[in-house]
């Protein structure tokens, strides 16, 4: 089996600086928040992993069944010979595309989560030993130094991730993708769909609790990290339609009054009983939105699939052939 390559872009103290300016800016303020990429430490990769095989949780099978249905169409409108996955998670439904590309030379998974990305690369060169794997631990937010892999590329982005960035934050990183693509290179984008209430909410707040425990386990990065003592208990988990946003937004309320130490952060923070503090957005599509922000960044849209349900879209773009 062929070694693949685990470069981290990020200092490694570079999460702890970033992890600290989060926490503490997003408690200091009113309503409080907490970003969403620090869900994803070992247990919140594995949460979310049971997450997506929730009978309530439909996005992974639906985009699946788009991947399934046109990874022929896709390989052939690209030709790509390097496939770079930014919030590559388990690579899961990546395989479907690597099946299609028989050109692929090179698999580049970028990814915040380091223990993710291992397993991942461990279990596709077990099946695909010729594949030169390049992974990355890396904040898609903000850096994307790519290894130098034969042309076009491929960017995939994948499981609606890019619905968990707010509307501006949108904006700057296609931007910072399209910067990056060449003539030929193309970025396939997941994108959740705008659906009624009564499918949106059960897919983030499932009956058997998972999602709770996913949204939960930010506070125990939190009490690991910083030494915070923040009682997982004392929080419900609270998932909300904005129709207004159209995006689910998902909450902890504090069941009770409480203070929480952080003493990393030499903050001491107060919760009166029923406030919610926001963690994470998941924003829903339409067609013409996705086509007007990705022009905006200097990308077309050249094809847009959805499963045969409508319920999720995979996007096909590229910068505008010069004439
Ligand atoms: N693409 C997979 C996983 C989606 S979950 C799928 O479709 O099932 C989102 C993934 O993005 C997680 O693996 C998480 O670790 C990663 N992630 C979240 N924010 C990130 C960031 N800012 N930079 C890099 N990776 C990030
Ligand atoms: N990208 C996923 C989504 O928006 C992330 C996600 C799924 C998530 N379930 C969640 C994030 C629950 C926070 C809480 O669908």
């Amino acid at each position: 089996m062929s070694p693949f390559q685990l470069t981290r872009t990020l200092p490694e103290d570079a999460t702890d600086a970033a992890l600290r300016a989060d926490v503490l800016h997003g408690l200091s303020r009113t309503p409080k928040t907490l970003p969403p990429k620090w869900f994803y430490d070992a247990r919140g990769s594995e949460l979310f992993e049971e997450i997506t095989a929730l009978p309530e949780y439909y996005p992974t099978r639906a985009e699946r069944e788009i991947l399934l249905a046109r990874a022929d169409e896709i390989a052939a409108a690209t030709g790509a010979r390097t496939l770079i996955e930014l919030g590559s998670g388990s690579s899961e439904k990546t395989r479907h595309l690597l099946d299609a590309l028989p050109g692929m030379e090179a698999y580049v998974p970028v990814d915040v989560s380091g223990s993710a990305l291992s397993a991942a690369a461990d279990a596709l060169l077990a099946e695909r030993p010729a594949l030169s794997v390049h992974a990355l631990i890396a904040d898609f937010t903000r850096e994307l130094t790519l290894p130098r892999t034969p042309g076009p590329r491929l960017v995939v982005f994948l499981g609606g991730t890019i619905g968990n960035l707010l509307p501006t934050e949108r904006a700057a990183f296609l931007r910072a993708v399209r910067e990056r693509l060449e003539p030929g290179d193309a970025l396939l984008l997941g994108t959740d769909l705008v659906k009624d209430e009564s499918v949106l909410v059960p897919a983030y707040d499932d009956r058997s609790g998972v999602t709770a425990a996913f949204n939960k386990n930010v506070l125990s990065v939190i009490d690991r990290e910083l030494g915070a003592d923040f009682d997982p208990a004392a929080f419900d988990h609270v998932a909300v339609w904005d129709s207004e946003n159209e995006w689910i937004e998902m909450r902890l309320r504090a069941n009770r009054a409480l203070t929480v130490k952080i003493p990393e952060l030499d903050l001491v923070v107060h919760f009166d009983a029923g406030e919610e503090m926001r963690t994470e957005v998941s924003a829903k599509f339409r067609q013409d939105g996705v086509r007007s922000e990705l022009s905006a960044a200097g990308l077309e849209l050249r094809h847009w699939w959805t499963d045969t349900e409508g319920r999720f879209a995979l996007s096909l773009s590229a910068p505008p052939a010069r004439r």
